[in-house]
């Protein structure tokens, strides 16, 4: 056991500032831009496009559906890679020799072991669905594998510092797939559904019904994302103050302004255009005919508001992924108020030494805030400063050696 002195734990000058994490940054938001892109042509197919819709659209939704799940197939071989060059500290060079040490030897790596075999488990469900009879059946399939996907991301963030299968990982990941269901529609309907709503000519009726349901998907995710989130930042930032004071409380305060208009526009469309859709069918030139249709000019400034309303929920994604690789302040005034450190080293094979870390009061009893260190769980024998232990080890891994 080794005694970490509390001054080489995080400082509150370093620890307040947002860390350059740019390409971890980048790697996390493709991710999750992948993970969005996969749920919205599934839950496209499964809850908004009607029966009499399904043959205009099911086989270029299931094609889509395939695409996005290769990009998240390289997105997780792409986090992979980023988590092992964060936690080595290592260039691209030595990826090779430290890869095979964090999936062995930390809990992101058996997280991650536990994604790649889900990703096969969704490509075999997707395999059986390009077969249009067990099509519906396969996407519940995928949707759950990837639903599951969702649950490596929240179990190796900052969620997993409050311990395994704690409260935090399960609103986090609540929020995340409600975040993909409603980013994902959105997303599908502005890139595939809209611009050929027209072209297929799909009657008024089954327009007004299709467009009522994407209202009602996006209403009841918006209800979860909202719920979940607002929890979640009580949960990290904790007060007003340090949502004013700190780097992370304004990047989600820049995430939640773009998310007001991403909101905003969504309840443009439910109150504003999707009534006159649907009252546009009940008129006698509205059903069943696509000769004139009344309901031609809400539905592209439905379409429109559609399309902006995606670039601005792109943009709430990004804010999210830089989120991520911030410290919370919660966690942060642990750290800095933290008095006691206890280390354990245990040598390992290959220059390694795996390092497991707890914060201790008075009486010797865990805290649990420190857990997030054991996502820091792989550093080279090297760089360990003599008979003690980095700072990195300490609260989200901010702070360098
Ligand atoms: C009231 C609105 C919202 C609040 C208060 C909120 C707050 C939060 C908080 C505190 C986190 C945890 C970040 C961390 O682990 O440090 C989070 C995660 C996240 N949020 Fe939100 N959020 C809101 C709405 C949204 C919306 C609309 C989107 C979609 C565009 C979104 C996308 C995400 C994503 C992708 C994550 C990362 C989840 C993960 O990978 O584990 N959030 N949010």
């Amino acid at each position: 056991m080794a005694t970490i002195p509390k001054d080489i734990t995080c400082s509150g000058s370093t620890a307040r500032r947002m860390p350059a994490h740019l390409p971890y940054i980048a790697v996390s938001a493709f991710d999750i831009i992948a993970l969005v892109l996969v749920i919205g042509p599934l839950a496209t197919t499964l809850w908004i496009i009607p029966k009499e819709a399904r043959k205009a659209f099911e086989n270029r939704l299931w094609r889509f559906t395939g695409a996005a799940l290769a990009t998240l197939t390289l997105s997780s071989m792409t986090l992979l890679v980023g988590r092992t060059l964060e936690m080595s500290r290592q260039g691209l060079s030595e990826v090779a020799h430290w890869l095979p040490l964090v999936v062995r030897e930390t809990p992101f790596g058996r997280v991650w072991l536990v994604r790649l075999i889900l990703l096969v488990l969704a490509w075999a469900a997707w395999s059986i669905g390009r077969d249009l009879e067990w099509r519906r059946v396969a996407a519940s399939w995928l949707f759950a594998a990837v639903a599951v996907i969702a649950f490596t991301r929240s179990a190796t963030g900052h969620p997993a510092d409050q311990g395994s299968w704690a409260a935090p990982e399960w609103v986090d990941w609540a929020h995340l797939v409600a975040v993909s269901v409603w980013a994902g529609v959105v997303f599908t309907m502005s890139g595939m559904i809209f611009p050929r709503l027209r072209q297929e000519r799909i009657p008024p009726s089954v327009r007004a019904d299709l467009i009522t349901r994407l209202s009602s998907v996006a209403t009841v995710a918006l209800i979860g994302i909202l719920s979940t989130g607002i929890l979640s930042a009580y949960h990290y930032v904790g007060s007003w103050a340090a949502l004013r004071d700190s780097s992370y409380g304004h990047i989600l305060l820049v995430k939640l302004a773009l998310v007001a208009v991403a909101v905003a526009l969504g309840a443009a469309n439910r109150f504003l255009f999707v009534p006159r859709i649907r009252a546009a069918v009940v008129t006698p030139g509205g059903r069943g005919t696509t000769a004139y249709d009344p309901g031609e000019t809400p539905l592209k400034l439905l379409t429109q508001s559609v399309g902006i309303e995606t670039l601005f929920l792109l943009a709430a994604l990004v804010a999210a992924a830089i989120l991520l690789h911030g410290m919370p302040p919660r966690e942060m005034d642990h750290a800095i108020a933290g008095t006691t450190a206890q280390a354990s080293r245990t040598a390992r094979p290959g220059g390694v030494q795996r390092v497991s870390m707890r914060r201790i009061d008075a009486h010797q009893s865990s805290l649990r805030s420190l857990r997030s260190t054991a996502r820091y769980g792989v550093l080279p024998t090297q760089t360990a400063p003599p008979g003690g232990l980095c700072r990195s080890w300490v609260g989200s891994g901010e702070t360098s050696l």
